[in-house]
């Protein structure tokens, strides 16, 4: 099987397209809520963005400077990496707007990244709460170097990008690392950026070239998938030309503990990503126990891990994950309060969770809670023979993965 294309590459792609000299062809766009988000945000900022829903996208760069100001608020709907990457695109480019979205996105910080572009000279202001209305005012910015508390791809790409676009150097420092998306992309472009360990620098040259793009499968998508072959609801799977970016497959390492046969095809590289094929067949599972170190790449898995785990035997205990709070819903408190509601043995920790495995029929309603995630993995859960389960709203499933649903239905065994 295929997946749709990745959701982070898509949005890189066409930011960095409308940013661009010249004109940039992008096959494979995922074409879901959160990428149509960030369309709409790049052209209310004056890009000529075609529609998503064609084999090929090519825009038309409008160079580092061609961004103007938004006649109306920049509405980013679920999307955190819209709201984020492009906050440090406006800054950079000198611009006034407003991010606003819907509730689950107002509610989550944006502190966290107002707060350097503050110190490159932006003006930021936000709602109390600390999340969306945010109003954005660049300027001339200056450089900076930033000690990023959080791990997060999205703060470290809000600052690349505005140093990008505003044409200063900036200097990110993470605690953990966290997907490399926008380095390996703007390299790509002709950009000079630099890793050493944990800190990631740009270095000006007022540049930023046209490039074609052929996105990968998410392998966030996949880890769906990959889940149900491992739970035997399935036949085994091969899913096919997926992202093995080391730092996105931290799920696919983690069936594999539990015990899942998981095996590669061989590796291509495309525009600076590795792709492989990947072979997922069921086996006897086991608990396991995730620390805060592999987080970072499987933050957005643990929902489907951890209902793999509730069909595991003993426990899975899962700690220093508590950006999962922070995610389109509360996830540590969704993932537990749902697990319990079909009757499966689960508890919240502060920074993550522990789920106990068995083999009784797990039945009930799921809360979704405005999250994609969180209903793709209940909706594999549900797919698992002998259990009975009903998601509450399953159109959440189109912020990633439009036709999610459809695939489940065709793979799962009857
Ligand atoms: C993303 C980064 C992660 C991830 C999100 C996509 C990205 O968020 O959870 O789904 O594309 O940069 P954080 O940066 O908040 O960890």
């Amino acid at each position: 099987m295929r997946v749709p294309g990745d959701k982070s590459i898509s949005h890189r792609a066409l930011m960095l397209a409308a940013l661009g000299s010249g004109r940039s062809r992008i096959r494979g766009l995922l074409c879901s809520a959160d990428i149509e988000s960030t369309a709409g945000v790049l052209r209310a900022l004056g890009a000529i963005i075609p529609p998503l829903d064609s084999a090929e996208v090519v825009v038309e760069g409008l160079g580092l400077r061609g961004l103007r100001a938004p006649a109306a608020d920049l509405d980013c709907g679920n999307s955190g990496t819209s709201t984020r990457l492009l906050a440090g695109i406006v800054a950079g480019a000198g611009l006034h707007a407003r991010f606003t979205g819907d509730a689950s996105l107002s509610a989550r910080p944006m502190r966290r990244v107002a707060r350097p572009l503050e110190a490159m000279g932006a003006r930021v202001e936000l709602a109390e709460h600390g999340g969306l209305p945010m109003t954005v005012r660049g300027g001339p910015l200056r450089g900076l170097t930033w000690h990023s508390e959080v791990a997060s791809a999205q703060v470290k790409s809000a600052i690349l990008l505005a140093g990008l676009v505003a044409d200063v150097p900036v200097e990110v420092h993470e605690p953990a690392a966290t997907r490399d998306h926008t380095e390996r992309m703007l390299r790509a472009r002709g950009a000079d950026i630099r890793t050493d360990g944990l800190a990631v620098s740009f270095v000006p040259g007022a540049r930023l070239d046209a490039a074609d793009t052929e996105v990968p499968g998410d392998p966030s998508s996949a880890a769906f998938f990959a889940g149900l072959a491992a739970l035997g609801a399935s036949e085994p799977l091969t899913i096919e030309a997926i992202s093995v970016n080391p730092l996105r497959i931290g799920a696919l390492r983690v069936l594999r503990r539990m015990g899942a046969r998981v095996t590669y095809g061989a590796s291509a590289e495309q525009g600076g990503e590795s792709v492989a094929s990947v072979t997922v067949g069921p086996s006897a599972l086991r608990g396991v126990t995730i620390t805060a170190d592999e987080v970072p790449a499987l933050i957005d898995e643990l929902p489907l891990l951890a209902c793999v785990a509730a069909r595991a035997e003993g426990e899975t205990r899962v700690t220093g994950a508590e950006e999962l709070r922070v995610k389109e819903s509360d996830r540590i408190r969704a993932i537990v309060a749902n697990l319990r509601a079909l009757g499966a043995d689960a508890e919240e920790l502060p920074d993550g969770l522990v789920v106990r495995g068995s083999d009784r029929p797990l039945r009930g309603t799921v809360r979704t809670h405005a999250d994609h995630r969180i209903a793709m993995a209940f909706g594999v859960l549900g797919a698992v023979a002998g259990n009975d389960v009903t998601i509450d709203d399953p159109s959440y499933a189109s912020v990633s993965y439009p036709t999610f649903w459809d695939d489940l239905a065709r793979h799962r065994q009857r």
